[in-house]
């Protein structure tokens, strides 16, 4: 496990870029934390880490977004919005994770028994002391 300080949005997306360097295809991440505490900014540097250049947005609605990385898809989950996990059943959401691609699961927590344990787990806490202060608390990277 480690800890990270974010100060500013940038930091949070150099975060993603290098926890990318360090996954492998199959791999799941799973983000927990409040509203704008950076996941999505998180989830941009992980795409720009893989080489990816589209524009990520929080699939909110959709509750999955695809990009094509390099041998592999990124799928881009966001689930804040679910009233149930009969929503999930319905895209589809267990192949995803089988599939041998890397999902990354924002507001995973609202779903935590549907997580394999042998996800990396992400949180993401303001802190009190600078509007742009985070706490970024990285688990299951490279102990696997
Ligand atoms: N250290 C930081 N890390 C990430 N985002 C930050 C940081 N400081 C300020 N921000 C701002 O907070 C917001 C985070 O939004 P977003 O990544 O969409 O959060 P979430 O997906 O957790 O709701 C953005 O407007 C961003 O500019
Ligand atoms: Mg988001």
């Amino acid at each position: 496990m480690y800890v990270v300080i974010s100060e500013s949005e940038q930091d949070t997306v150099k975060l993603g870029e290098k926890v990318a360097k360090q996954l492998k295809k199959g791999d799941v991440v799973a983000l927990s934390g409040d509203l704008g505490t950076g996941k999505t900014a998180f989830v941009k540097g992980l795409a720009q880490g893989f080489g990816i250049d589209e524009y990520i947005t929080s699939p909110t609605f959709t509750l999955v977004q695809s990009y094509k990385g390099p041998g592999f898809n990124l799928h881009h989950f966001d689930v804040y919005r679910i009233s149930d996990e009969e929503e999930l059943f319905e895209i589809g959401f267990e192949e995803y994770l089988y599939e041998g691609d890397i999902c990354v699961i924002e507001w995973a927590d609202l779903i935590q028994n549907l997580i394999p344990p042998r996800s990396v787990w992400i949180n993401f806490e303001r802190l009190e002391d600078g509007e742009n202060k985070r706490r970024i608390t990285v688990k299951g990277l490279g102990t696997k």
